[in-house]
């Protein structure tokens, strides 16, 4: 694996998502090897649970990488979209408890990522948003629809129109994240502990609590397919080219509604 790092203990998985020249942001290789972890955390008979943050204290992941985003066809783009979506309702249907250990930014790509995990602990740093807007596009791993569902629309509105970054004690108080530590340190053992008191359940009765709370969480309805259209269709803009051109050149876009 080329962009984790892992560890196993007590028949529990510790990856560290670990792309720091690029803040851990998700590129098409990354998410492959996220979804080979996952794929195996489904089948491996041995392990119990897994605890997902990222390398260093500046990031958990600053979302889709931006620069790979921006030489995709929109024909690409909805794939990607559909890909990524299903990566994430592969976590968050996972019968195994995963957990998120948020150690900074969570980002776009990043904040999804997170929210598609059972349960979020943050330290005092760590950063929550949906920034996409300021690209010139909208969400594309369920973002538009999981926000929605953990923090109420009024809320999720304004963050994704706004593309504020919201810290981890507001984070606490919406209901995004279950804990706020003030460490590193503090975030792991945290996370262990928690992920411990749900190991030594019965399997099944984790396994169906999961499957019950996310029956009502599906695809059925058209949040997931309508955003990911949307993903694509906002790729094919001058507005997306401006958005991923001024964050390259470092400076504020200039959009015009094309
Ligand atoms: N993709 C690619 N590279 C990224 C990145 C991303 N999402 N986020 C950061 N990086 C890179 C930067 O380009 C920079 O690289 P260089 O050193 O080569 O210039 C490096 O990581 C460090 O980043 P900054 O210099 O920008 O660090 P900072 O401390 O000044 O700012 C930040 C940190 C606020 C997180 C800022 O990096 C940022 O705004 N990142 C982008 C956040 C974002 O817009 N995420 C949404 C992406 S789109 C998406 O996720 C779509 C989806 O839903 C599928």
């Amino acid at each position: 694996m080329r962009n984790f790092q892992i560890q196993y203990s007590n028949k529990v998985l510790t990856v560290t998502i670990s792309r720091p020249k690029a803040l851990n942001a998700l590129n098409a290789e990354l998410l492959e090897e996220l979804n080979d972890i996952i794929q195996e955390l489904y089948q491996n008979n041995d392990t119990r649970g897994l605890i997902l943050t990222g390398d260093g204290d500046k990031a958990f992941v600053a979302g889709a990488d931006i620069k790979e985003l921006a030489l995709l066809t929109q024909e690409q783009a909805l794939e990607l979209a559909k890909s990524g979506q299903a990566l994430f309702k592969k976590i968050e249907d996972c019968p195994k408890p995963i957990i998120a250990a948020v150690n900074g930014f969570a980002l776009g790509g990043g904040c999804e990522l997170a929210m598609s995990c059972h349960i979020r602990i943050a330290t005092e740093n760590a950063k929550f948003g949906q920034p996409e807007i300021n690209l010139g596009i909208i969400p594309g791993y369920g973002g538009t629809q999981r926000l929605t569902q953990l923090v109420g629309r009024g809320k999720a509105l304004e963050l994704m129109l706004t593309a504020d970054q919201i810290s981890a004690q507001e984070a606490k108080l919406l209901g995004l994240v279950n804990h706020v530590v003030s460490n590193r340190d503090e975030l792991m053992s945290t996370a262990n502990a928690i992920m411990n008191k749900i190991v030594s359940k019965s399997p099944l009765a984790v396994a169906n609590i999961i499957k019950s709370v996310n029956a009502g969480f599906g695809f059925e309805n058209a949040g997931y397919a309508t955003e990911a259209e949307c993903f694509a269709a906002s790729t094919a803009t001058n507005d997306f080219k401006e958005g991923t051109k001024s964050f390259i050149e470092k400076r504020q876009p200039s959009f015009t509604g094309r």
